[in-house]
């Protein structure tokens, strides 16, 4: 078998017996069940493991992780994640993680064709759309692409917050609190984007539903 293909499961049991060490209750612990107070829904890409960069334990983070960490209100995959997490597991908080360098919000400042992914990407298309005018004004190329992963931050933040599971625990008085975070591959830092919406008063008026 190729080596480094057998080294990943070698490394699971040194991992095992690395928390049994710690602690001979570990794993009979997580076999319990789960109560994870934070749901994370960030980018697929290698470079922005969730758990890892805020030293997180298995058990803490319930995770959705797509191409440039996006909401998207007909995404199934997404609904259920989020569905059950606020209502069922009833995390206290949503983080919205995206991070500097992120290819997929790259590609969408382009017209490169990549195949299918064009369809994904036509999401984050729109979210320069809708920002177009200051992005357009920002000159250096790549200060408008950490711009632009910023502004794609805040906004999957509001596109949790339209959600009506989100809007009906809101309503129902549960505490869910949803934030926006830009994580830097360059230096593993957290740029906070300091967005945090607790209720749907910061919705434009047509997105509030009434509950
Ligand atoms: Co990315």
């Amino acid at each position: 078998m190729e080596k480094y293909y057998s080294q990943l499961l070698e490394n699971n049991k040194k991992w095992v017996e690395k928390n049994l060490e710690k602690d001979p209750q570990f794993f009979n612990r997580l076999a319990d069940g789960q109560q994870p107070p934070v749901l994370w829904i960030g980018c697929s890409d290698s470079r922005v493991p969730a758990n890892e960069i805020i030293g997180a334990a298995p058990g803490e983070v319930f995770v959705h992780r797509n191409i440039a960490n996006m909401v998207i209100h007909s995404d199934m995959s997404m609904l259920s994640v989020l569905d059950y997490a606020v209502n069922v597991l009833k995390v206290r908080h949503v983080i919205i993680c995206g991070h500097y360098g992120c290819g997929g919000v790259q590609a969408a400042m382009t017209n490169k064709h990549f195949g299918l992914i064009d369809n994904w990407i036509r999401h984050i298309k729109d979210v320069y759309r809708f920002h177009h005018e200051e992005l357009n004004a920002i000159q250096d190329e790549k200060q408008r692409f950490n711009r632009f992963v910023e502004l794609n931050v805040v906004e999957q933040v509001y596109d949790v917050a339209k959600t009506s599971i989100v809007q009906s625990a809101w309503e129902s008085g549960q505490q869910l609190h949803i934030h926006g975070w830009v994580y830097d591959v360059k230096d593993g830092l957290i740029n906070d984007m300091k967005i945090t919406i607790k209720n749907n008063d910061t919705l434009t008026e047509v997105y509030q539903l009434d509950l």
